[in-house]
């Protein structure tokens, strides 16, 4: 039996080490009651479950990654928010819900998939009128990417930075000593260790400086 569930585990605690700006992103936005809120690309769902105790609203997590929605799955029971929160296998590429469905729409590391602008562009049918989306995307172009708010229909309600300083401190220090700390009681478990491998090479990357690290919350209103 792998460990890779317990190395899933403590790596989400050191995700939670974040936190703290998913918080500050929501209160900046004015309070709404029983909001309804999508989390596109929600792996393991850790912003979800914030999402979902910070508001009194209803949460759906939507991903690809079967494994990632279980683990989500799981917490969801923990927490008993099973009548706030659900965990759906969709894809970004055809996810396709109501028009004006969500109060907000939260993406956090997802953007990416099928890139800044398509993404604000496709989703703004989605959110009720006046409503919101928050993004957590990589500082990479950011001037560009904010210029293209009011392009796509929205305002800017306010942004702010995650520094690369920060991101080692509360990310990717931490997880790397997991990863040995793991690689160490677990030498065995070729499951495992393929995984801390993977994490590994990403740490690498941002080593090398071949990967942006530091990345900003942007939070608009459809308009
Ligand atoms: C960097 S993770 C972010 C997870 C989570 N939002 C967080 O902040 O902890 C990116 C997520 O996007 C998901 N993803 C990648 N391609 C996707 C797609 N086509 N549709 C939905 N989710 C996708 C991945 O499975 C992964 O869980």
């Amino acid at each position: 039996m792998s460990n890779l569930n317990l190395y899933g585990g403590e790596k989400d605690h050191i995700r939670e080490n974040l936190n703290k700006y998913t918080r500050k992103a929501f209160k900046s936005l004015p309070k709404c009651k029983n909001p309804h809120i999508l989390d596109i690309g929600c792996g393991t769902g850790v912003p979800t479950i914030e999402l979902a105790t910070m508001s009194d609203g209803h949460v759906i997590g939507i991903d690809i990654d079967v494994t990632s929605l279980n683990s989500l799955q799981r917490k969801i029971k923990e927490t008993e928010l099973n009548n706030r929160v659900s965990a759906i296998k969709n894809s970004i590429l055809t996810m396709d819900f109501p028009e004006e469905s969500f109060d907000i729409i939260w993406a956090e590391g997802s953007i990416f998939v099928i890139g800044f602008e398509n993404s604000i562009k496709k989703w703004h049918q989605f959110l009720k009128p006046n409503r919101f989306l928050v993004i957590h995307d990589e500082n990479k172009d950011k001037t560009k990417k904010l210029g293209l708010i009011t392009k796509c229909g929205y305002t800017l309600i306010a942004q702010f930075e995650l520094s690369d300083n920060l991101w080692w401190l509360e990310y990717y220090t931490p997880l790397e000593q997991l990863i040995q700390e793991f690689r160490h009681k677990y030498p065995k478990d070729s499951e495992l260790i393929n995984e801390l491998n993977k994490d590994q090479i990403e740490i690498d990357k941002c080593k090398s400086n071949s990967v942006v690290i530091s990345s900003f919350f942007v939070i608009m209103q459809k308009v």
